[in-house]
């Protein structure tokens, strides 16, 4: 029998609680057959992570082997195969990721270095939490054990969005959208880019008005949108596509994805950031997509969500040795 370790942080929030049924229902690993879950979150949110081990033993799920909780974050991240981060604080109503920057600087810092302690360098680490790919930047900086091809952020939750949006404009199945793109910074200056987007191998035609003027600032200020009709930062949908972000680790795809990596100075972006770039992925790794034609507009926002990270790179700067 085949059984990974998975631990999740923010284990009592929100997301947590859609993701660890999703993942439970249905494993999005590759050649595995149980799960040993640990849930990890701070001390004060012990009793409702019992609560929550309560519910999930009353599911009787056949792909949960153990399951523990904890607030002792070395025994969480030991022998992990997969840490999904998404324990952070969250964004509320009228504030800016930036706002966040560095409360969560903090608790990025000292994780990462756990996980370079007690971690192998093939353990898999997905950054959800806000502002996710600076998080992520601090991870990778800290954790030298760990490739940083192990460490991405989760951009999915708006390639999927910018698919649903396209889907629904010209009447087709989200499904046969292929070649979406997302650039940059998860974020309000994030570059949704559907300039090569095909369905059936035929490259899609929609008015470049429509594309700048509601597709792209639409997809930018969903998760904003959500927070101001929700009241909370979205939790099924984040859930949903970080179950898809593992399931596209753990497999690969046939499709293009959109990844927060480190960059290497690809298409003229800076060295050194976490940035969502498009990418080939397969089980044994990804590639970059090279040579892509950019239009100019799509490029001058390329650059602003550039600026963006550089910023963010800037204020936590203390944080990266
Ligand atoms: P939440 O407040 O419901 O849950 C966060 C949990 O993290 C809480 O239980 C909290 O106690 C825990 N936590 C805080 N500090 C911790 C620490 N040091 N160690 C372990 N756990 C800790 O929030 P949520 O709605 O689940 O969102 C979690 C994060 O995900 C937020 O930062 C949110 O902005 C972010 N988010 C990211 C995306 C994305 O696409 N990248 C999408 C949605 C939300
Ligand atoms: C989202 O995209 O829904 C989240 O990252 C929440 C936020 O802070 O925008």
């Amino acid at each position: 029998m085949n059984i990974k370790n998975i631990c999740i942080t923010g284990a009592a929030g929100n997301i947590a609680y859609s993701l660890i049924f999703r993942i439970l229902a249905k494993l999005p690993f590759s050649n595995t057959d149980k799960i040993n879950l640990k849930l990890l979150d701070i001390t004060q949110s012990q009793k409702s992570l019992i609560g929550l081990r309560y519910e999930i033993e009353d599911c009787a799920f056949s792909t949960l082997n153990s399951i523990e909780v904890t607030d002792n974050v070395e025994n969480a991240f030991q022998e992990s195969d997969y840490i999904i981060m998404v324990g952070a604080k969250p964004r509320s109503k009228g504030m800016e990721r930036s706002d966040l920057i560095l409360d969560n600087a903090n608790i990025f810092k000292s994780q990462a270095s756990i996980i370079d302690d007690v971690c192998s360098s093939s353990t898999k680490v997905i950054v959800v939490g806000n502002p996710a790919n600076t998080n992520a930047l601090i991870l990778n900086y800290n954790t030298p054990s760990i490739p940083n091809e192990n460490i991405t952020s989760l951009m999915k939750l708006d390639q999927n969005r910018a698919k649903s949006i396209l889907a629904s404009k010209i009447g087709k199945q989200v499904e046969d959208i292929e070649q979406m793109i997302i650039w940059g910074n998860h974020s309000t200056t994030q570059v949704p880019d559907l300039s090569n987007c095909k369905i059936n191998s035929v490259q899609i035609n929609v008015d470049e008005s429509w594309i700048q003027n509601t597709f792209i600032p639409k997809v930018q200020k969903r998760g904003g949108e959500i927070i101001e009709y929700r009241g909370l930062s979205s939790a099924a949908s984040a859930a949903s596509a970080i179950y898809d972000h593992i399931h596209v680790l753990d497999y690969g795809s046939g499709s293009w994805e959109s990844l927060g990596v480190m960059t290497g100075g690809e298409y003229e972006i800076s060295s050194g950031l976490m940035f969502s770039l498009p990418l080939n992925v397969t089980n044994k790794g990804y590639n970059v997509i090279k040579d892509l034609n950019i239009n100019p507009d799509i490029d001058s926002l390329i650059k602003l969500s550039e600026q963006e990270l550089l910023k963010e790179r800037d204020i936590v700067k203390s944080f990266l040795p």
